[in-house]
């Protein structure tokens, strides 16, 4: 039971939920497929062996869960674009109906245009990805821009590399190691291409959604503070400088100027100004020097020979995902950020924040929001701009490698049936939403 009244966060917020069109929207064959669809096929690639095919359908029963995000109370509602979709005829009415609905609801729709789902025939591997996107972002924005002023080109970049390219956890299943690099460096390059298709269609607010969590060294031996000032770079900087400073940290340069592209002209282009920028956080990691071969994200097995290794966090409550709740970390991400980027971070919003676990009565979920919106609160009294919060997620849906053996939703999900049901924490966050929107 949480008792004590949630601090006043600033007037006009965005208070809103998390989604992505893969893991909510099934109505697979209203669409081209997506590398997630050919990887899902493969046997032993997810947990529980099912497929997004349906997953909450989302497609089909849109209506439903814009009526859920209204009865939540929230001001803004974080959804995807499914590239694979815009792609066949008529696939984007699909959207312009959810944004009508959205806006008739006064909720303002904050669409991401990339998350994960890229069409099958695509590959970051290949810089021309880029221009795709820059292709298809043009063709989104003119069809919602009159409806849609909020944009997220990428949601979390770091993830898609490290898991789809890099360790093969995740489509497109490659284990490239090091050799991803070029994967995010195209990925990053698509980010910019689309901040300048946006802003020819128009649009004043952009951002990207990056993961970020801090990182600790597992003691003060200058083998684990360069083995974690590596992670560092790996999962944080090098996603977060291309965007804010127009370089990359060390050594992702130099591994990226291989006399096969000019970093420096794509950097500028990565370094279009971004008016917000999005944080997804869920835990710090803690990271060592190698030590043999061992597990990271709550399982994943990590190959022998990378140049860290990833160690417990002792002492704290993990999710059932496997994740320590930290909330202070966010405290000490935000501003850390703050201080490392100064004036060249923009507005900060928190594009995702959750944990998994079972049951209606979700008392943990509850005390992780709670914790971590205080966490928030703490840093915004610190001084960090942030303009948002969104809730991963909005219903219990398709996690991945993981199927739907992981619920993050506010709204439980019966994967036979499709019925939704609002859990305590629904109850919970409206009750805040409530508190917090009558400032407005
Ligand atoms: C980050 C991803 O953006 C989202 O798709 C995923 O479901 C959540 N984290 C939870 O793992």
């Amino acid at each position: 039971m949480v008792t004590n009244p949630m601090p006043p966060f600033p007037a006009g917020f965005l208070w809103g939920v998390s989604t992505s069109a893969h893991q909510i929207e099934g109505a697979v064959k209203e669409r081209e497929p997506s590398v997630w669809d050919v990887f899902t096929a493969e046997p032993g690639r997810v947990r529980d062996g099912s497929t997004a095919a349906v997953a909450c359908d989302h497609y089909h029963r849109h209506r439903e869960d814009v009526a859920l995000l209204a009865g939540l109370g929230v001001n803004a509602y974080r959804f995807s674009v499914s590239w694979p979709r815009v792609n066949v005829p008529g696939g984007l009415d699909f959207y312009d109906r959810l944004v009508d609905d959205l806006c008739a609801a006064g909720i303002r729709p904050v669409p991401t245009l990339f998350h994960w789902d890229l069409p099958a025939t695509l590959d970051w591997l290949e810089r021309d990805t880029a221009a795709r996107f820059a292709e298809y972002v043009s063709v989104v924005a003119a069809r919602l821009g009159d409806r849609t002023q909020q944009w997220i080109t990428l949601n979390e970049p770091a993830e898609h590399t490290l898991l789809g390219h890099a360790l093969g956890v995740h489509a497109p299943g490659k284990r490239l190691l090091f050799d991803a690099l070029p994967a995010a460096h195209h990925q990053l390059l698509a980010h910019g291409l689309a901040v300048q298709a946006l802003r020819a269609a128009g649009a004043t607010d952009i951002g990207i959604a990056n993961s970020h969590g801090p990182v600790w060294p597992a003691s003060g031996d200058r083998a684990d503070v360069e083995a974690a000032d590596l992670y560092d770079v790996l999962l944080n900087r090098m996603f977060a400088e291309p965007v804010l400073l127009g370089a990359y940290p060390q050594p992702v340069g130099d591994l990226l100027s291989d006399g096969t592209r000019d970093v420096e002209a794509d950097l500028r282009v990565i370094a279009e100004p971004v008016d917000f920028y999005g944080v997804n956080y869920y835990a710090p990691a803690r990271v060592g020097a190698p030590q043999g071969t061992g597990t990271a994200f709550g399982g994943v097995p990590l190959p022998a020979g990378l140049p860290f290794s990833l160690r417990k966090i002792e002492g704290r409550p993990l999710t059932d995902s496997g994740w320590p709740v930290v909330p202070e970390g966010l405290t000490e991400l935000l501003t850390g950020f703050r201080d490392r980027y100064g004036d060249r971070l923009p507005p900060v919003v928190i594009t995702e924040n959750g944990c998994s676990g079972e049951g209606l009565d979700d008392q943990d979920r509850i005390t992780y929001l709670d914790a971590h919106l205080r966490a928030l609160h703490r840093a915004i009294e610190a001084g960090v701009k942030v303009r948002g919060y969104f809730v991963w997620s909005l219903l219990d849906n398709f996690e991945w490698a993981e199927g739907y053996a992981r619920r993050f939703g506010l709204v439980h999900v019966d994967h036979d049936t499709l019925t939704r049901t609002p859990k305590a924490s629904y109850a919970w966050f409206r009750q805040v939403l409530r508190a917090q929107r009558s400032r407005d």
